[in-house]
């Protein structure tokens, strides 16, 4: 049975003080440094990170951007990532409460998501999709857990309760449908990986 959004919320409220010591593998950190350095912002962008959790992300892009905002629906790892900035003395990133369905921002030129998007159904990632477009961005990265290969592997690098992977093809589609080219894709795992979008203009 899938959790819903107040489930995920609650559950990553009890995880948050522990979150980042629990959840510091091999393809997460290799998936963290592509997402930052595809995402390259310009010191006059404005980056949103979407799942931000413990802002992991967010505060690694803060130094190359002009602010950084960081939506999440868990109030616990949002009062984390605060915590962290606070401590490195980060001055550019705000934290806030926003789901992908009502991002709670108007605009961005450069929006990440690093393993939260994984946990909505194919439906709801292609609306979430959307919502990201609808915000402007030239460029969208998004570092998933995702099928290249097997969909029902035997052994799945993430947990099946709360995390629901789409295959690669589902991603690309629901960015190119969304008016994005798909200009990288960085395969970390069979079942991880970064997948960077341009918007495209036109020839
Ligand atoms: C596995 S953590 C990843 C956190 C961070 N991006 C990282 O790379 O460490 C997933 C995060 O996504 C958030 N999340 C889950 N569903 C969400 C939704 N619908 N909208 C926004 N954030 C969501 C969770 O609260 C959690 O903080």
């Amino acid at each position: 049975m899938r959790k819903s959004v107040e489930e995920f919320a609650s559950a990553f409220d009890d995880w948050a003080e522990e979150y980042d010591e629990d959840n510091d593998f091999e393809e997460r950190r290799v998936m963290e440094s592509l997402v930052v350095e595809h995402a390259s912002p310009g010191s006059a962008d404005t980056v949103v990170d979407f799942g931000t959790g413990t802002g992991a992300i967010a505060l690694k892009l803060a130094d190359d951007a002009d602010e950084v905002i960081g939506r999440d629906i868990s109030t616990g790892m949002l009062e984390q990532a605060r915590k962290k900035a606070a401590e490195a003395g980060i001055e550019n990133v705000e934290f806030g409460t926003g789901r992908f369905r009502a991002p709670n921002v108007a605009e961005a030129d450069v929006v990440v998501t690093n393993l939260a998007l994984h946990h909505l159904c194919d439906a709801e990632k292609r609306e979430a999709v959307r919502t990201i477009a609808d915000l402007g961005p030239r460029r969208i990265v998004f570092g998933e857990a995702m099928y290249f290969d097997d969909r029902n592997p035997v052994d799945p690098l993430f947990s099946p309760d709360t995390v629901y992977p789409s295959t690669v093809g589902h991603m690309v589609d629901a960015i190119t449908a969304a008016g994005y080219a798909v200009t990288a894709v960085e395969r970390v795992h069979e079942e991880a990986g970064v997948l960077v979008a341009e918007r495209f203009d036109g020839w």
